[in-house]
């Protein structure tokens, strides 16, 4: 059985280019409970650990210094079938090819630039909420 929860980031084009509440307000429109959210920036072994999966992945460097590149804002979100939905909202990977009216489409520019991240599974969320989230300030 699916979760209810995940976890986001607004990446650092989005916030630079100061659409942090607008995406937060698709967020909630889109039926997901902010849970906690916090600002913060990710140090360069932080943005390597975050996304250790991608290790060895030609775009892997790149990846590291654009989300060490400015402020990003973190949030657990909580909604039935929390991980699938939130993936159907932020829209596919590349931008270019996420469909109308999800927030990649509307805020992404290219799959480099591509405005916001969205957990890949249950288990993936709950890790990705411990790296920035005390069980205090997010319980699950
Ligand atoms: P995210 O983890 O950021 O939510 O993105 P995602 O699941 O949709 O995509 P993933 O495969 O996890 O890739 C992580 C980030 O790496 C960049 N990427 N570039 N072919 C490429 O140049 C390429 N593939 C992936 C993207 O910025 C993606 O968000
Ligand atoms: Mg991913």
């Amino acid at each position: 059985m699916s979760g209810n929860i995940t976890f986001t980031i607004v990446k650092p084009d989005a916030v630079a280019n100061n659409h942090t509440e607008a995406i937060f307000g698709m967020i909630e429109k889109a039926g997901f409970e902010i849970l906690s959210r916090k600002d913060t920036t990710l140090t360069k072994e932080q943005a390597e650990s975050f996304y250790d999966i991608h290790k060895g992945q030609p775009f892997f460097s790149g990846l590291v210094e654009f989300m060490t590149s400015g402020p990003i804002v973190v949030a657990a979100l909580k909604k039935k079938n929390a991980v699938e939905d939130f993936r159907m909202t932020i829209g596919k990977t590349d931008p270019l090819e996420a469909a109308e009216g999800t927030i990649r489409k509307i805020y992404g520019e290219k799959v480099s630039r591509n405005a916001i991240h969205g957990s890949d599974s249950d288990e993936n969320a709950q890790r990705e909420i411990r790296f920035f989230f005390t069980p205090e300030e997010v319980e699950f």
